[in-house]
Parts: structure tokens; sequence; C-alpha cells
């Protein structure tokens, strides 16, 4: 289908696989980019959408590596149409949906019902992560040559460790030889326990059992003498401790084909926060003891933990920004905070949040739209490169966002089912006004501006 062409006026377009950062204007046409820079308009084609970008940021769509998408089997907590909207409204055009669904993906079958169900259902691009062992079970490798053939772009048994080494050791030397990247969710359980939220004085306050750092850097550190020891691709899943940034350091500076991620929540907000406050001082915190939003795997941790992990992702230590977009029912966080269940729901607050660290002048508009595009494309790999450029003959994936739009969190706008955010009734700087894929708007938001459509006379 012929879709219309757009021409985005004074943009700034920032393209960080060309570094390219500066105001210009954007043609997309034929469901691709036709032409960035300064064009003028009299390259505005006859008939064209006209879109004022002033004050505007035009990048790649965003690529998120890790979101739960629950289909199949947890549909009544987010489906892949659900979670398309919820993607497009964040400024995503491409999601990578986790394999915890039910049955998991660990054989071709449901990676074709995946695909097929995003043809028909979803407005982005959905590109889905193998399982590591079968059944998620964590006790035989799963097919892993199948589920390459059938078009996974990585393995993982998110939500679950791979807790045994040797099947670590194994899955690591076949990623080699697929050229697919392993992502462990690093949870050493024999450390983590019955934990649910960070160890520390507010677990100690509250009198909930806390999970050490220790128990995500010491598998991060089996994983990484795994891949040394076999040549395999480790990414490793949503770090969370201020120990865990120089492992990835040393291992980077070693030449070790590692790759890690970090989550927006993990960035920004602290333990403090479950206790239901907000991260204010609980006098002024209103009635609530904790707040069950707050809880997520792995947990939200302390300052200095923050801290490191933004100085990580500055640095470049930390490859790219992954949602761990969690979406649950009411049911399962209307419960105490040692039963409800782990998980964030993030698409539609990521940007807001993360622009936060740009604000604060903690990290470069450059390196967080990099982050979200760049980053992620070069641990999905040469071949998926495309995503993240805004050259000429690319798909035109593009988001267009207002770094300085005040809005306020509410989740009954959500396009997602899980309205399970601890940032409910917050106030975030900066917003998605539009998103294409594939050259189509897939989200339009209220701060969109057009202009006269121009037809040449
Ligand atoms: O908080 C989390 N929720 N962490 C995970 O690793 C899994 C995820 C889920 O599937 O709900």
């Amino acid at each position: 289908m012929e879709t219309q062409s757009i021409f985005i006026r004074h943009a700034r377009i920032i393209d960080p696989s060309r570094q390219l950062d500066r105001v210009g204007d954007l043609l997309l046409g034929g469901g691709e980019i036709l032409a960035a820079g300064r064009l003028g308009v009299d390259r505005i084609p006859d008939g064209a959408i006209v879109i004022n970008g002033l004050g505007l940021v035009a990048s790649p769509g965003f690529i998120d590596l890790h979101c739960h998408l629950r289909e199949p089997g947890f549909e009544y907590k987010e489906t892949i149409a659900a979670g398309s909207r919820a993607g497009a409204k964040g400024g995503f055009t491409t999601l990578c949906c986790m394999p915890n669904t039910d049955p998991p993906i660990d054989n071709a079958a449901v990676v074709d019902y995946i695909r097929q169900r995003a043809r028909q259902d979803s407005l982005i691009r959905i590109l889905s992560i193998g399982c590591v062992t079968k059944g998620r079970k964590g006790l035989e490798l799963a097919e892993m040559e199948e589920l390459a053939n059938a078009g996974v772009v990585a393995f993982s048994d998110d939500g679950d460790p791979v807790y045994d080494a040797n099947l670590m050791r194994l899955a690591l030397t076949y990623s080699s030889d697929l050229g697919l990247p392993i992502s462990n969710h690093c949870q050493d359980r024999s450390l983590s326990c019955n934990g649910v939220m960070a160890e520390g004085s507010v677990a100690t306050h509250l009198g909930l059992d806390g999970i050490p750092a220790a128990a995500e850097e010491a598998m991060i550190a089996r994983d990484i003498a795994l891949a040394e020891s076999t040549g395999g691709r480790l990414h490793v899943a949503h770090l969370s401790t201020a120990g865990s940034v120089p492992l990835v350091r040393e291992a980077k500076e070693r030449g070790l084909p590692v790759t890690a991620e970090v989550c927006p929540h993990h960035l920004t907000i602290t333990d403090q926060w479950v206790l239901g406050g907000k991260g204010e001082p609980r006098a002024s915190a209103g009635s609530l003891a904790y707040d069950t939003a707050t809880k997520v795997y792995p947990p939200l941790r302390a300052q200095r933990d923050v801290d490191a992990l933004i100085q990580g992702l500055a640095d470049g230590v930390i490859d790219c920004i992954a949602t761990d977009h969690a979406p649950h029912d009411i049911t399962s966080k209307q419960v105490t905070y040692q039963d409800a269940a782990f998980g964030i729901s993030v698409l539609e607050t990521a940007l807001g949040s993360l622009l936060q660290l740009v604000h604060g002048k903690k990290l470069s508009m450059g390196a967080l739209v990099d982050r979200l595009t760049n980053g992620p494309a070069k641990v999905l790999g040469e071949s998926y490169a495309d995503l993240a450029s805004m050259q000429p003959g690319t798909a035109a994936d593009v988001v267009l966002f207002d770094p300085e739009e005040d809005w306020t969190v509410d989740t009954s706008e959500f396009e997602s089912k899980g309205r399970n955010t601890p940032l409910e009734g917050t106030k975030l700087k900066g917003r998605v006004v539009a998103t294409f894929s594939g050259g189509n708007m897939v989200y339009q938001g209220p701060g969109l501006r057009f202009e006269e459509s121009r037809a040449r006379v």
C-alpha cells in the first residue's frame, strides 16, 4: 500500500549511526526515508503531510531489546496488539519480546505464531527472543538452531536465570556458531533466596527479605568467564548494581564479546520508592506502607547504584537501554509485597523518565538517543543496522518527540493493559509527539502540529 509522503520541517535530527545532530527537514515517502538535512520548502512533494518540527527531536524509532508482550498465554496481562500500541506511543518501532509466554518460545511453531499475530495486530516491528532451555526449565537446551532458523534474534530464559553453569557454557558455545547473543537474567538464586526487594535499610525497615547485589554480580562474573572460554556472545540483561558495571567494563577492555543493557527505572528511581512515597520521606508520603508497583526484578536499588549505572551508560560500558516492560493485571499487584508479581509497565513512560537524565545534565541528548537506537541495533548485529539509521533508503521508522513537554502520568490513558507503574501521578518532562513505522504514522500525540499541505502550483 502506498503511504502518503510526510515532510517534517525544522526538527533537530539526531541519527547516532551517522553522528548526525542538526536542525533540518526530513522527508518520508514510500515507507522509506527519502532525504534528511536542509531540504527547504521546494522539496515538499505535492499533497505531502507537512509537520512543524520546530523544537522537536526526530530520531530513528527506539528499539527495545527486552519486553514482555505476554502472548501467547497471558493475554489478560498484555497482547501483541496492546503492547504494540504502547510501544508506538512510547516512540518504539521495534520490540523484542521475551519468551516467558505459555507455551514459551522454545520451538519454531511459537515463533511463527508470534510472527503471524504481529503481522495481523501490531503497528510496529515485533522480533522474538527464543528460550535457552526447553520450557525455560533450565534442564536441557532448547533447539537453538531451529529457533535461529525460525528467526529469533537472541536467546533468553528471562524471568529465570540459566542457572546451570554447564548449560550456560553450552548455550554460549552454540551462540557463537549461530551468531546470536544469549541475554541472561543474572540472578544467583542461592543468594537471592526469597528476596523481594534490594537488600538495605529500606528492606530492613519494612521487614522484607532483601536481595543482595552479589546475586547479580556473581552470575555476571560467571557468565563473563564462560563467554571468555567459549567465545560466545553474552548480553547481560537489566544491569542493576554499581558492582556490575566494572565487571562489564573489564570484560570489554579484554575484548570479550559482552554487551549489557539497563532499564529506565534502574536509572531514575531507588528503593526509597518501595515505601510508597515516590522517593519522598515517609512523613510527607501519604499513607501507603509500601507500593507493590515498585516490585521488579532486578529490584530498585540505592542511589549509588543509580549513579554508577548512569555513569556506565554515559561512558558506553552499558550499550543500551531496554525497558523490561512487564505488564501485569491488577490482582497480581493488589496483594502483599511478598506475593506481588515482579514487573513494571514501562513502554509509555520510558522516554519521559529518561529525559530527566538529559535535563539534569547527566547524559547528553545524543547519548540518550544512541542508547535507545544504535546501541540496541548493534547488539542485534550487522543485519539490523538499518533499524537505527536515518540514511535515505532505509525504512521510515522514526520518532518525533518534544523534550520539553510537561505531562503527568495517568495510567488510565495507557495503551498497555498493564497499569502497574510506580510513576502513576508523577510529572515528567518530554513526550513522544508522533511515531512512524515503515512511513505510517502509528502514533499521533496531542502535541503534533500540522502545517497546511503545500500543493505546488
Ligand atoms: O520484573 C520482572 N518481571 N523481571 C523479570 O525478569 C520478569 C518480568 C516478568 O515477566 O514479569
